[in-house]
């Protein structure tokens, strides 16, 4: 198949368009490069052997992705642009609006303007809101704690709205628990610009002596040894997740929710001494204050998409650290010698 990938150069996308490829899809990567950086197609052609298509758009540009979508013979599309900090989304909801909303709206738009009804989108675990029940299934009821969050719930709803209008589309929305970890060439990986919000690129830069120490956000939750817990997610095993449900949509119209999760919950502690054994490296901490908003765990049950899609989480905790350290050295050799 024809592949769209919006957002095809950040983070999860790049993992997702090496997985399509090497199944046998043509990858389209079209992306504004607000959060990314070219340089990371020359990357996909060294693990490929051959860069995909790119164009470099905004997928509020409905004119460009017509044509896009026309000119590539798209089949199906994967949605992963969009903005994702929470902190920002508080600050500059309208950008979020804009960007994540209207931005997906005018991706539909272009869609239904040339036929193609497939689509995969990039939701979040942060549509279930504060946890009522673990571990968290696709029935747990929505609801978001914030702008970003909400982004996502309202992308979801129109997607949903738009399968009831028109039984042809085909749709999935994926709830991302917590994705870390990298490809295992080191080649590409999360590349967060400034201080890291999420907690693994921030273990792996203190690992790395970019940064003196880690801050861990509170010892007193009701856990087990009183740190956040959260089900973290190996990105190849997040982007296999998007070909079983491509592979699934081939046969299911409609509109359809998957958590992709690897359903088991780790703290921020077993993180924090998972990494120093992957790296051999010492990860130095302090106990501070809870961060606001924080929960004290979440992870999901991930049965459905067992069922459903055949698909299961299979790396642990120690390929997810090995593989974010192979790529926090080589970035960080890479941007040394940019220098
Ligand atoms: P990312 O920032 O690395 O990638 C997003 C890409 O989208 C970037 O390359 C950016 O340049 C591009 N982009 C943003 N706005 C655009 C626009 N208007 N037009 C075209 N391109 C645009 O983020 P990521 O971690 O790869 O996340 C991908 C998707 O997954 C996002 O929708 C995010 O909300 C969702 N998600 C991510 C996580 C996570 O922890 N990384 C968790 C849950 C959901
Ligand atoms: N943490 C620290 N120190 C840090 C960073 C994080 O102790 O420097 C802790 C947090 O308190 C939390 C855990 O590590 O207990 C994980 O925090 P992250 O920021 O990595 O991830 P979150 O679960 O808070 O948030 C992520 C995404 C959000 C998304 C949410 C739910 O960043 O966008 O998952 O899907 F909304």
């Amino acid at each position: 198949m024809n592949i769209l990938l919006t957002g095809g150069s950040g983070y999860i996308g790049s993992h997702a368009a090496v997985v399509l490829a090497q199944a046998g899809h043509e990858v389209v990567i079209y992306d504004n490069l607000s959060n990314s950086r070219a340089d990371v197609l020359e990357r996909l052609g060294r693990i490929l052997g051959q860069a995909p298509v790119f164009v470099h758009g905004d997928v509020r540009d409905a004119a460009l992705l017509e044509q896009t979508l026309r000119h590539h013979r798209i089949d199906a599309v994967m949605h992963f642009a969009g903005l994702k900090a929470v902190g920002e989304s508080v600050a500059q909801p309208l950008a979020y609006y804009d960007n994540n909303v209207i931005g997906s709206q005018r991706l539909l738009q272009a869609m239904q303007q040339c036929g193609v009804r497939t689509l995969v989108f990039s939701s979040s675990a942060t549509v279930y809101g504060e946890p009522q029940y673990l571990p968290i299934d696709e029935d747990h009821p929505t609801g978001a704690t914030n702008p970003y969050g909400r982004t996502k719930l309202h992308i979801e709803q129109m997607l949903a709205d738009l399968a009831v209008s028109d039984a042809s589309w085909r749709i999935a929305c994926l709830r991302y628990f917590n994705p870390v970890g990298a490809h295992e060439s080191g080649l590409i990986g999360e590349d967060p610009n400034g201080i890291p919000n999420n907690l693994m690129p921030f273990i792996a830069q203190v690992a790395v002596g970019r940064r003196p120490q880690l801050s861990v956000f509170g010892d007193d939750y009701d856990t087990k040894d009183g740190t956040g817990v959260r089900d973290f997610i190996h990105v190849m095993d997040l982007v296999e997740g998007h070909l079983a449900a491509l592979n699934f949509l081939g046969g299911n119209a409609g509109w359809h929710a998957f958590n992709l999760g690897a359903g088991q919950g780790a703290s921020v502690l077993e993180m924090v001494h998972a990494f120093e054994h992957a790296s051999g490296r010492k990860v130095p901490y302090q106990i501070v204050d809870r961060r606001p908003g924080d929960v004290a765990s979440t992870y999901s049950k991930a049965d459905k998409a067992w069922q459903a899609l055949g698909w299961r989480a299979r790396r642990g905790l120690d390929e997810m650290c090995a593989s974010t350290w192979r790529w926090q050295q080589a970035d960080v050799k890479q941007k040394k010698e940019s220098l």
